[in-house]
């Protein structure tokens, strides 16, 4: 059983799926991490021409695991955790999670990943197209002022040295490329609930959250 959250960059989908999955003991998928580590993958690669990054990819075993609020993510045994937020792999990643084959691949790695296990995962399509079945559907928001502003201070606390108009440029950027995507859009599913977290404390946005999910799931 999967319960997904959809939203732009810098809504705090993650921040809240995580502290949700802790509070209610289920289990967490980044699907952001596994595009990311997808764009790492390639830019390792040296940048290959796609239809010969397709053909690397289908030998690459993608194993992911989290743990004490971490997402890691490894692909044939080597850890790209740390590698794959990088504003590098930021500025690559929305062009590379375009592609139909790349969407192919994260779409059924996701797939088997949940197939045990009750599940709350953060992401772009999950309740349009990846997970149109899901027991319960978010779609968080925030004014793209306050969301480059959350992610600016994120990327501070963990020590990159990133100024907030690159920071604003990038999530505007990615919303750009991710809204108008042929492959999967961003969108809000027509059943999805909409949490508008501008102006909102982090205790607020989960509290409202963790309400609605147990209202309607017996955890
Ligand atoms: O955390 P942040 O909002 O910065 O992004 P992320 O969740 O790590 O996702 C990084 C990028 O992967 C997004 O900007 C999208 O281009 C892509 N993505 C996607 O296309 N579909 C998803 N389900 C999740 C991420």
């Amino acid at each position: 059983m999967i319960i997904v959250i959809d939203g732009p960059a810098g809504s705090g989908k993650s921040s809240t799926a995580k502290s949700i999955a802790n509070r209610l003991s289920l289990h967490y998928l980044d699907s952001g991490a596994l595009y990311r580590a997808v764009t790492c993958l390639w830019i390792n690669a040296g940048k290959p021409e796609k239809e010969q990054f397709f053909n690397m990819l289908t030998e690459v075993h993608l194993q992911v695991e989290y743990i004490n609020d971490l997402f890691h993510v490894k692909a044939n045994g080597e850890d790209l955790t740390n590698q794959i937020r990088s504003q590098e792999i930021s500025s690559h990643v929305s062009e590379i999670a375009s592609l139909p084959e790349v969407r192919g691949y994260v779409n059924a790695l996701m797939k088997k990943i949940i197939a045990n296990g009750i599940y709350i995962a953060d992401g772009r399509d999950l309740g349009t197209a990846v997970f149109p079945d899901a027991f319960l559907k978010f779609y968080m928001d925030a004014s793209l002022e306050e969301r480059a502003m959350r992610r600016f201070r994120e990327l501070e606390n963990s020590g990159q040295n990133v100024s907030f108009k690159d920071v604003k440029q990038n999530l505007n950027d990615r919303d750009l490329k991710d809204k108008s995507r042929v492959s999967d859009p961003l969108k809000k599913a027509p059943d999805a609930i909409l949490i508008d977290t501008t102006g909102k404390t982090f205790e607020e946005q989960i509290s409202e959250i963790t309400q609605i999910i147990k209202e309607n799931i017996k955890l």
